[in-house]
């Protein structure tokens, strides 16, 4: 099996989930959080999506989280999976410090949802074993990995990283390094513009999600897809967009830094568009 022992950094929506699928496809699991309970957090989320999972014929959980080790540091392993917090310069941390701890052979990989692959991989002196491997959320259901190939991101790497996807059950689709890739390219100036038709008093958040999930046939309004993906990560991929692509129509909506700003993230918090306590 490739990538037998996998370093997961960031314990948290997608850090859990893709210690997660890693664990379910029978490989060994390091996983660290720099926040104190984190890694527990990740742990008890982890079970009870294995739980439901297991009521349909998957394996128990107790035998996958029986694969994921809590580590207080980075370790070395075949390959890290970094999904830290969408800041470039706490991710170019982790790959500098990753490239000191792991064998020089690993892959270092990243869930990033806008950040360049490349200037992640100049924290580096491998840039050609670094990549985007980009899960969706939630990770055991979403069945798309985004492959994202930095400038010097080598064939080698994008192959063995397309093809672990595969192995994962997922489907990879290959990207180049662009500001936001294709998928955030494409989705967040969604969100963003259904943001400001709330902000503007075009309708009601119920009502802009009634109009895209009947009208546009989305299983999720642009508001509840806010809410689960993270208001934070919303503003921080817009950013992203706005100093990437350079365009005004790219700057997050001011009523989205403001639930920011007052600690309403969305359904990690418990509260954002909608109210999840
Ligand atoms: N939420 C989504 O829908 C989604 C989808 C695809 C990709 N992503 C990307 O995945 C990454 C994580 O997003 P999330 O939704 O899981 O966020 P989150 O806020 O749920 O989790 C982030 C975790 O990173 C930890 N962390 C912060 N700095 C760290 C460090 N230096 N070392 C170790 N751990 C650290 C935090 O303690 C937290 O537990 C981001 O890059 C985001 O853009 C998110």
């Amino acid at each position: 099996m490739r990538f037998e022992h996998v370093l997961v950094v960031g314990a948290g929506q997608m850090g859990g989930g893709i210690a997660q699928v890693m664990a379910a496809s029978g490989r060994r699991v390091s996983l660290h959080d720099a926040a104190p309970g984190a890694v527990e957090r990740g742990l008890e989320t982890m079970r009870r999506s294995l739980g439901k999972l297991a009521e349909k014929g998957a394996s128990s959980p107790d035998e996958v989280i029986g694969q994921v080790e809590p580590v207080g540091d980075l370790v070395p392993a075949d390959l890290m999976v970094e999904a830290v917090v969408e800041d470039a310069a706490v991710k170019e941390e982790v790959f500098r410090r990753a490239d000191e701890t792991l064998p020089a052979e690993a892959v270092l990989a990243s869930n990033t949802s806008s950040i360049p692959i490349s200037s992640l991989a100049a924290a580096t002196g491998r840039p050609d074993r670094v990549i985007g491997m980009h899960f969706f959320n939630p990770v055991p259901v979403m069945a798309l990995v985004e492959v994202v190939r930095g400038r010097e991101t080598s064939d080698e790497t994008a192959e063995e990283i397309t093809e672990l996807a595969r192995e994962l059950g997922k489907t990879p689709a290959v990207a180049n390094d662009f500001p936001g890739f294709v998928s955030n390219r494409i989705l967040m100036p969604f969100i963003n513009e259904a943001v400001w038709a709330l902000h503007e008093g075009v309708a009601d958040a119920d009502a802009i999600d009634t109009i895209a999930k009947l009208g546009f046939n989305h299983p999720l309004g642009p508001l509840a897809l806010a809410d689960l993906i993270g208001l934070d990560t919303c503003v921080a991929i817009m950013e992203v967009l706005r100093d990437g692509l350079s365009g005004e129509r790219y700057e997050p909506c001011p009523l989205l830094r403001e639930h920011v700003a007052a600690g309403r993230l969305g359904r990690k918090s418990g509260q954002g568009f909608y109210d999840y306590s």
